[in-house]
């Protein structure tokens, strides 16, 4: 008998077609404001410029393609959110917080006791969030210098910076077999690219996860988006069942 042959493009297709398919229960309302909300925060790219000319030296050393969370991406992040349900989330690269607030709004939906830990290394910008998720930002800070003061484990880790090596020790005794990881820039040489490569070659929990590749240009469309998403996610295998009806 031949066999079906489930391709890691196939499951990553599936799953973005799940979690963007949660946009039902998500009125178009809701996603207007969380759009709008996170345009409002475009404003502190410029107090950034005007703080320190020499953020951009530091920025390249870090992270040399930097750029915001598009919609595509800031909506996925919400969905994402509220289908995995996180309390504890670590975000590296903060910079404006699209990202951080677009967690936050989510986690505001399920929980009250939600709780954002975000670093980066190039400036100190204060993220204006007026929701419920504690939001603790480690300013000018890179993720080793956060990841040292931190403690517990967390339910989601995203990545939206450039991590090191010596990173790797701190983030395996803040993760259990179910956290999940989702990493920014998954494309070409982009530094998402190698921080998979990292934390996959690193982390021997990992090996047995699934890498999520980023949705692709139909499913966006499908969902009315214009822009892209090089968002990647690592799932945990136990993330998939195979439901059989009777
Ligand atoms: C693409 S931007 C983040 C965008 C942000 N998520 C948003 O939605 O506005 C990447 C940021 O990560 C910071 N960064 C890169 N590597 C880092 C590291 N190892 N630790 C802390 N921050 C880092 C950079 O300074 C840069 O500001």
């Amino acid at each position: 008998m031949n066999q079906i042959n489930i391709t890691p493009k196939d499951i990553s297709r599936i799953f973005w077609e799940l979690i963007y398919g949660t946009e039902e229960n998500f009125s178009p309302l809701d996603r207007a404001n969380l759009l709008n909300t996170i345009s409002k925060l475009d404003i502190l790219r410029y107090q950034e410029i005007a703080d320190e000319s020499s953020q951009a030296e530091v920025r390249l050393h870090y992270n040399e393609t930097t750029g915001s969370t598009t919609p595509a991406q800031a909506i996925g992040l919400y969905y994402i959110t509220k289908y995995f349900r996180p309390l504890r989330v670590i975000e590296i690269g903060t910079w404006i917080g699209k990202s951080t607030v677009s967690i936050a709004s989510a986690i505001d939906t399920y929980s009250q006791a939600g709780e954002i830990v975000t670093c980066d290394v190039t400036n100190d910008i204060k993220i204006p969030f007026e929701g419920k998720t504690k939001i603790t930002q480690f300013p000018k800070q890179d993720s080793n210098q956060m990841l040292q003061q931190l403690s517990g484990t967390y339910d989601l880790v995203f990545i939206d910076g450039k991590i090191m090596h010596k990173d790797i020790p701190l983030l395996k005794n803040l993760i259990t077999p179910k956290t999940i990881f989702v990493i920014d820039d998954f494309e070409g040489l982009a530094k998402g690219v190698e921080n998979v490569s990292i934390l996959r070659d690193k982390i021997d929990l990992l090996k047995s996860h699934y890498l999520i590749m980023p949705p692709n240009e139909k499913i966006l469309n499908d969902h009315r988006f214009k822009t892209t998403s090089t968002t990647a996610v690592i799932v945990p295998m136990k993330t998939f069942t195979l439901a059989v009806s009777h």
